[in-house]
């Protein structure tokens, strides 16, 4: 079998397609999207992962034998396991601990060691990812931190391939280039050349509601940071490498938005994009129907969705973050996170097995499930110590039907109870059973009860 010493996988990085926006309202503008979910990582930073580690080689700063370390919200590490593995390296990452399930599963597939920190932490904070990763590299032998927030490499990366790739695909005829910041380098590599080509290009700012970029980009003062879901841009501070000298609109765009613009744009387009793809989807659609003068206008699909089938494009965790909209009642139905009216319910009936209970449980991740006859009428509860009991005698009571282990004295509550009372119930080890005469509204777990309370923050 021939060993090259270049894999042939890093000649896919880059040169990605351009698409036309085709079925949304984009004014007077044209809008292409660049899909950058197509690289063999997944997304755009395949291409710094190879630009850092070939100039790291380059100037002899990573050996063979060496290890790579970086701090990294999943796709850089995404992209530095899949180039550094294929040549060889140790991997050693740092991800905040609110990355995607599926970021974290594929870099450890990847053979990447993965160090997950805390995210609710700024710079300075010893728990602070990137102040993990630094301490990291300075203690491990042989390490070479990326460090993408202060590596040239990061910028020249997008200055030499994935700018002149936008100048040539759209005829050197560009207006304005949509772009969300995580290191900075994607602003100030295409600002870079596009200065150099075109200078009246705008860029334009798309920025997470939390981040301090959007304001600092429009007054420069640098206001105090919160917090959102979107992944991979938006910061708490100002990365040293931007250059926000062509930024001459930015939009600031709340999670729903950004998590709203990516599901339509599948639903729409057929692209299925990561969550910060919606934020620069929605920022590049208000920036074209504000336009009085017909331009061209490009932004990116930065990352693909496949890594976010948990989070964005999965209904019950969007429920649970509020992020999707439900009627309110302003009563206890409003805490129900698997309301029945909304057919979200999922029940078992009396006459299933234990199996099939045990087995709809491990499906949703939940651990109780009301017992409903003919999927309506609320007979009974059956949660996972439930089934254990029933199992006394073998695993053969799979076999044995629900209604022989369920819980069939019920305590409900009805909608209008109120938290104190749902509390004291949760409080007794219950799971509270929203019901009256009406019928059954759903359960409240204890998560549901968090989940609430954690919406209710502002
Ligand atoms: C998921 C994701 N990663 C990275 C980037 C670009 O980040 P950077 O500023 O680090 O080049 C974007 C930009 O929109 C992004 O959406």
């Amino acid at each position: 079998m021939p060993n090259d010493s270049r894999p042939a996988v890093l000649e896919l990085i880059g040169n990605t397609p351009l698409v036309r926006v085709s079925r949304f309202d984009t004014g007077p503008c044209t809008l292409f999207l660049k899909l950058e979910s197509q690289n063999p990582g997944g997304s755009i930073k395949d291409r710094i992962g190879l630009a850092m580690i070939d100039a790291a080689e380059r100037d002899g700063r990573l050996r063979p034998g060496g290890t790579i370390v970086e701090a990294t919200a999943g796709n850089t590490g995404l992209g530095l396991a899949l180039v550094g593995r294929a040549k060889g390296y140790r991997v050693v990452l740092v991800v905040p601990d609110k990355m995607s399930t599926e970021k974290v599963l594929h870099l450890k597939a990847m053979g990447a060691e993965v160090h997950i920190t805390r995210s609710d932490v700024g710079k300075g904070h010893p728990d602070y990812y990137q102040d993990v990763a630094a301490r990291l590299a300075q203690e491990i032998p042989d390490a070479f931190f990326a460090d993408q927030f202060n590596n040239p490499a990061n910028p020249l990366a997008h200055e030499c391939s994935t700018a002149p790739e936008i100048w040539a695909q759209t005829q050197h005829d560009v207006d304005a280039i949509v772009v969300g910041v995580g290191s900075a380098g994607t602003l100030t590599g295409l600002t870079r050349f596009f200065s150099r080509v075109q200078p009246n290009l705008v860029m334009v700012l798309a920025d997470p509601i939390g981040s301090v970029m959007a304001e600092y980009s429009r007054s420069g003062t640098l206001g105090t940071p919160g917090s959102w879901a979107v992944e991979g841009i938006g910061e708490d501070f100002i990365p040293s490498i931007a250059d926000l000298s062509s930024v001459r609109h930015a939009y600031s765009i709340s999670d729903e938005e950004s998590f709203d613009h990516a599901r339509q744009l599948l639903r729409a387009e057929g692209i299925l994009g990561g969550s910060s793809t919606g934020t620069l989807l929605a920022a590049a659609l208000r920036y074209c129907r504000e336009q009085t003068e017909p331009k061209r206008v490009v932004s990116f699909v930065c990352d693909t969705g496949t890594r976010y089938l948990s989070k964005v494009y999965n209904d019950q965790w969007m429920n649970d973050q509020g992020l999707l909209a439900r009627k309110p009642y302003g009563d206890l139905r409003d805490v129900i996170a698997r309301r029945f009216e909304d057919g979200r319910v999922v029940s078992v009936g009396p006459d299933d097995t234990l199996l099939t209970a045990f087995q709809r449980m491990r499906l949703a991740d939940v651990s109780q499930l009301p017992v409903l006859a003919d999927g309506q009428k609320l007979v009974g509860v059956i949660d996972e110590s439930d089934i254990l009991l029933g199992m006394q005698e073998g695993a053969s009571n799979f076999r044995l039907t629900v209604a022989s282990a369920m819980t069939d004295k019920l305590q409900t509550l009805p909608p209008g109870a109120s938290l104190a009372e749902l509390r004291a119930e949760l409080d007794r080890g219950l799971v509270a059973i929203i019901a009256d005469a009406s019928g059954f509204h759903g359960l409240i777990t204890r998560v549901d009860m968090l989940n609430h309370l954690r919406r209710s923050l502002t």
